[in-house]
């Protein structure tokens, strides 16, 4: 039997309306009465859902204060000044509230408040992170990136590098998955970020790392997400598709935490640096274009992906058919970048920094590939 090995999963509550519960979790793991530091994506804000929080803590003892001040992906300026505020409100804990950005975020605020340190001193593992951050508290208001449940974080620097940091340090102790809280997410934005959390199952569960293990979360992910995904996006407010999806991407986030991601995620990790379109919609157009020429590398897998989508006429149509149906726009003409050059979006791709998403793909990608791969993108109508 080949080798198996699944890093630990944080505590995972997950119901409509457990958003509630988060102050009792707060006294559990941080103690009674401490303080707690929100990091909350501005729209929660101006829904009222970080408010709500802050006076739900306040009702159980626990004294908030709150930093909402994104604009866009997070930066180390954000890290850097709401640990600041926990240090001084001397937090016990953290909880992430939104996307992607809150969550990579509350991240770094609780290693960093703890530590003292500023958030560029974690970028690319530089300095080791504090063994005990404070408790760390995700509840993802978007279906998609996994942050939750993950131990990575992706952050602008202030020389404008984009640059990560990892480490088991990072990962949250619990997760609130809340289908009420998604909600309010538009349609554009519920495709694409869907559609990143099933590339996330599907590569995490087909790549060179995949293991049987890890599996049991990519299949239920992409199960969970293929069903659901067209009903979040047309009826925005059934709960019973929003769940599918917000449980999907957090089993796909625990399949990326252990095998990582793969040629898809090259390509919109290159494209990005060429034109700014969102992350879902690139990854989920990504693996449009070349869903048939990698399954190749390993049929096997890529049939269990079909069986876990039901596809009966196989993964490549299935996956099509799901992208169809998710409403996202197909042809990259009118995001920014230079259709009549592929050769440019093939550079990119052989960069160092795309390299591990390459070696990870489980077709040998050569580079006369990477330049047909980037024309069959540049291709999609
Ligand atoms: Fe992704």
């Amino acid at each position: 039997m080949q080798p198996i090995s699944l890093a630990p999963i944080p505590e995972i509550i997950f119901g409509n309306g457990r958003l509630s519960d988060v102050p009792s979790h707060v006294t559990r793991l941080a103690g009674k009465a401490q303080p707690a530091m929100i990091v909350a994506d501005p729209a929660m804000t101006s829904l009222g859902v970080t408010a709500k929080l802050a006076r739900l803590l306040a009702e159980a003892g626990h004294e908030a204060n709150v930093y909402d001040g994104f604009k866009g992906e997070p930066k180390s300026s954000d890290v850097d000044q709401a640990s600041a505020r926990a240090r001084d409100l001397k937090a016990m804990a953290v909880i992430g509230l939104g996307g992607g950005t809150a969550l990579d975020t509350a991240k770094l605020v609780a290693a960093c408040a703890v530590s003292g340190k500023p958030a560029v001193a974690y970028q690319f593992c530089e300095t080791a992170l504090p063994v005990e951050p404070l408790a760390l508290i995700a509840v993802p208001t978007t279906a998609g990136t996994g942050a939750e449940v993950t131990r990575t974080c992706i952050f602008t620097n202030a020389a404008h590098q984009k640059v990560w940091a990892w480490g088991d340090e990072l990962k949250p102790i619990l997760a609130v998955l809340d289908p009420e809280l998604t909600t309010g997410v538009p349609a554009a934005v519920t495709a694409a970020t869907g559609l990143d959390a099933l590339v996330h199952a599907i590569e995490a569960s087909t790549n060179r790392n995949r293991n049987e293990a890890n599996d049991l979360y990519c299949h239920r992910a992409i199960s969970l997400i293929s069903g659901a995904l067209e009903t979040a996006v047309k009826m925005p407010q059934d709960l019973a598709a929003r769940g599918s999806l917000l449980l999907g991407s957090c089993y796909a986030g625990i399949g990326i935490d252990n095998a990582g991601t793969a040629l898809a995620h090259n390509i919109s990790h290159a494209m990005a640096e060429l034109a700014p379109v969102p992350h879902g919609r690139a990854t989920g157009l990504a693996m449009l274009a070349t869903i048939e020429w990698v399954k190749d590398g390993n049929p096997d897998a890529f049939a269990k992906v079909a069986d876990a989508m039901k596809a009966a006429r196989g993964v490549v149509a299935g996956y099509e058919s799901l992208v169809r149906r998710s409403g996202i726009k197909i042809s990259l003409s009118g995001d920014g970048l230079d259709l009549d050059r592929p050769e440019r979006l093939a550079e990119r791709m052989a960069s160092a920094a795309h390299a591990p998403m390459r070696r990870n793909t489980v077709r040998d990608v050569s580079d006369d590939d990477l330049l047909r791969l980037a024309e069959r993108v540049y291709a999609l109508t």
